[in-house]
């Protein structure tokens, strides 16, 4: 009787500390590195604030990759990983090739971690405190970034293909696409005030300028300018007509007067379900600053790898050999 209900306790010590074990896998959490790499948040901003310094753009376009990243497969540096004849990755994936950049900003970032703290700190998670200071370096709202996500050792250039939304998604499939990653409407009308800030490319831009009938006509005629109907594809323009190395609320009085660069963007401001929450955001910096702060934790939480799952790469751009 008694060996019985030491067995019985036994199993049931066991199952508690399989459950505790797995809620703690599955947790980010702010202090992570606090033992391991206290200096890496001091690196981090460092690097940030010199990268922006030399183009501010780059704030933009880190924070880009922070999403394109977190919604293929969740938050695993896999779009850090380099093509190689044996390995196909997202950086070609249509919604990045010839589009994404800043890898060399995040390999210089890696770098000095890896000085500091040798095979410690995931690229995933230096993706995220990266993206988070270059938005604070152009005026944008602080949050505290949770740690501990592990790096992939594999991508999905289908998946990159098929989950991100395109420039030409309506309203209804930016919202199902959001939802699919577990972010509201509301968080997907606040995550894409990101377009406050950074470039867009004539091709991304051009059928919004040309065909649609929900554009301020001289906004179209100026993007026209430099964007004509056929070739000069790269040409860019900024996503904020007024303040583009500016994180502010620019962008939804931007959409309130027709004036919203890509087909995405005047979706959210067109008679439809977002138009009040745009109209706030635009009245309201400090409601926009929060729900994207908000948004932003949502985003990074997607689907991390955790625990003794993936792996610390030593170099972004290639799985650990
Ligand atoms: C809502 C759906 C979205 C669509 C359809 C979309 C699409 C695009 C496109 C087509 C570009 C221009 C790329 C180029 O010309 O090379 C762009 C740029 C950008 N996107 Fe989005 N985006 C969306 C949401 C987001 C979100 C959620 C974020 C971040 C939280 C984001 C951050 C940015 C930034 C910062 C840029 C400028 C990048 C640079 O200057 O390098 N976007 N986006
Ligand atoms: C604008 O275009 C949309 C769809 O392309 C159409 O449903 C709508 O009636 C048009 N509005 C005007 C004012 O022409
Ligand atoms: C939105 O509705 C107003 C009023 O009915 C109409 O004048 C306007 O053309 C509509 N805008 C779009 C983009 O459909």
């Amino acid at each position: 009787m008694a060996s019985m209900s030491n067995i019985a306790s036994l199993f049931l010590v066991l199952s508690l500390l399989s459950l505790l074990s797995f809620s703690a896998k599955a947790q980010l959490s702010a202090n992570f590195y606090d033992e391991t790499c206290p200096n890496l948040q001091a690196i981090v901003r460092s690097a940030m604030a010199q990268a922006v310094s030399n183009e501010p753009r780059m704030a933009a376009s880190v924070l880009r990759l922070f999403f394109h990243d977190c919604f293929v497969n969740g938050c695993d540096g896999s779009i850090l990983l380099d093509d190689s004849p044996t390995f196909t990755g997202e950086k070609n994936a249509f919604p990045n090739k010839k589009s994404a950049r800043g890898f060399e900003v995040i390999d210089a970032i890696k770098s000095s971690v890896e000085a500091s703290c040798e095979a410690t700190v995931s690229c995933a998670d230096i993706l995220a405190l990266a993206s988070r200071d270059g938005v604070i370096k152009l005026g944008g709202p602080k949050w505290t970034v949770a740690l501990g996500r592990r790096d992939a050792t594999s991508a999905s250039q289908s998946t990159a293909n098929n989950d991100l939304p395109a420039p030409s998604s309506s309203l209804s499939t930016l919202i199902s696409k959001f939802a699919a990653k577990g972010l509201n409407a509301r968080d997907m009308t606040a995550l894409s005030g990101a377009h406050t800030i950074g470039q867009a490319q004539c091709q991304f831009f051009r059928p919004h300028i040309y065909n649609d009938n929900n554009t301020d006509p001289s906004f179209a005629t100026l993007r026209q300018g430099n964007c004509p109907r056929s070739g000069g594809d790269t040409n860019l323009a900024p996503l904020d007509l007024h303040s583009p190395n500016r994180f502010g609320s620019e962008y939804y009085k931007n959409l309130l007067g027709y004036q919203g660069l890509l087909h995405s963007d005047q979706e959210l401001f067109s008679n439809g379900t977002q138009d009040g929450l745009v109209w706030q955001y635009s009245q309201n910096r400090d409601l926009f600053f929060s729900d994207f702060a908000a948004a932003m934790i949502k985003l990074g939480a997607i689907t991390p790898l955790t625990g003794s799952d993936g792996e610390i790469r030593l170099n972004c751009r290639k799985v650990n050999s």
